[in-house]
This record gives C-alpha cells, sequence and structure tokens, in this order.
C-alpha cells in the first residue's frame, strides 16, 4: 500500500469509546519487574530500535526509570475475553504532549486488537492528564499495521522524517509522527491538517 493511500483511508472520526481493555499501571521495579522482564525479552519487535531487548537492557531501563519515572508511565493491557495481550508505555509525560509505545504480545497481533488499545490510551490520557491537549505517536514508515490503526483511530499524520528511524545492520528508514487532539476525542471530530 502507497503513502496516499494510507491517507486517504484516513477517517474523519476519532475511535469510539470501546470497553474491551484495561490498562493496568505496572509496578517495574517491584512486583512487575519478573514479569516485564520475561515479556521483554521473549517477544521479537521488528519495527522497534531494539528489535530483540536483552536482559540486562531492561534491566537498565528499569533502573533509569523507562518504565515509571516523571515522565514514563506503563501499564499492562488486559482484554476482556484473551486476558493479558500486551505491554503499553506513555513517554514524556512532563512535555505535557506524551507519545506511546505499543506493543503487542507476538500472538495477539494480526487480530485487529490494537485499535480498541489506543482508543482506550487516548480515553486514559485525556481523562487522567487535564494538562494534556495533545497525545502523540510515531512509528517506522513502514509499519503499515500501526499506521492503519492510527488512520481507522482518527489520528493525524502530521510528520514524515525522511531516514528519521536508525535500522540496526541496514540504512535508517523514515520515521512518520501522528497525534490525536484533546477537541477531537472530545468530539469525535477530526481537525484537518493544512500544510500551507
Ligand atoms: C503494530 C501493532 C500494534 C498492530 O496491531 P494489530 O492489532 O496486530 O494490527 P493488525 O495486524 O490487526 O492490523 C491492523 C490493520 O492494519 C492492516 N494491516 C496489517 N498489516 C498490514 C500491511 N502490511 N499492509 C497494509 N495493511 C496492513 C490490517 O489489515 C488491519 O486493517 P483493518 O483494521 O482494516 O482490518 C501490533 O502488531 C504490535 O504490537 N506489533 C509489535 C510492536 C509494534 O510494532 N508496535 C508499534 C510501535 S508504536
Amino acid at each position: 500500500m502507497h503513502d496516499e493511500e494510507t491517507h486517504s483511508l484516513a477517517t474523519s472520526r476519532t475511535a469510539p469509546r470501546v470497553d474491551t481493555i484495561e490498562l493496568v499501571r505496572i509496578d517495574p521495579a517491584g512486583a512487575d519487574r519478573e514479569e516485564l522482564i520475561a515479556f521483554m525479552t521473549g517477544e521479537v519487535f521488528p519495527f522497534h530500535v531494539g528489535i530483540r531487548p536483552t536482559r540486562a537492557q531492561v534491566e537498565e531501563g528499569i533502573a533509569a526509570g523507562r518504565f515509571r519515572d516523571d515522565d514514563n508511565d506503563s501499564f499492562w493491557i488486559d482484554h476482556v475475553e484473551h486476558g493479558r495481550i500486551g505491554f503499553f508505555r506513555l513517554e514524556e509525560i512532563s512535555d505535557g504532549a506524551p507519545l506511546f509505545d505499543l506493543r503487542l504480545a507476538s500472538v495477539w497481533r494480526g487480530r485487529g486488537l490494537a485499535k480498541d488499545v489506543l482508543a482506550t490510551a487516548a480515553d486514559h490520557v485525556f481523562t487522567t492528564m487535564p494538562e494534556v491537549d495533545r497525545f502523540e505517536g510515531q512509528t517506522r514508515e513502514d509499519n503499515r499495521a500501526m499506521r492503519r490503526i492510527f488512520d481507522a483511530c482518527g489520528w493525524v499524520q502530521e510528520a514524515y522524517y525522511r531516514e528519521g528511524w536508525p535500522v540496526e545492520g541496514s540504512e535508517p528508514l523514515g520515521s512518520v509522527a501522528y497525534s490525536i487532539l484533546r477537541r477531537d476525542w472530545e468530539t469525535g471530530e477530526v481537525t484537518p491538517l493544512r500544510w500551507s
């Protein structure tokens, strides 16, 4: 699928509220530590900069606060029927426009579940963070499934960083940036982007 086609598939409405997904806050240095390490090291993340995180990297991330500190907060993604399906993290919270990291366990990928996760994440951010008016996401240009989900949820692509995504052992790829506005989340209407 070409970018123009992806763009033309963008919906003019944000995702409806769902009740299939619960975000369960993770205690990364305490009760959830081993499960978090097992999840991160037991999966492959083909579109992340670190495709196969090692135990040492995850432990270092926990110690550095990358799963919970003033800027980061992490959650298990629990599905009402399937149970625990993945991991979700908010990043750069103190900037006032958080980003996210979404990782379904491989067994739950390709089943159309992430759309409800992203809708629930927007509900969480705009409900619990009254100072936040923009919720942002970035992904690699060839992550078609993620980009399709952004479109389906009424997020708007705002940037395309050419060669902005480092790829281990290969040339860099593009990075694409999307966001949803609080206003759009409230009204269900997508504010269009005008380049000029
Ligand atoms: C990326 C991810 C969140 C997508 O969630 P998912 O629930 O597995 O998404 P699906 O595979 O069901 O695909 C969602 C949509 O994209 C479409 N799609 C999937 N792969 C595609 C491809 N290669 N080309 C075009 N469309 C594609 C699907 O057909 C589906 O469209 P539909 O809603 O019209 O049916 C999930 O696979 C994941 O966690 N991957 C690993 C981590 C990751 O890459 N996270 C994103 C970084 S922020």
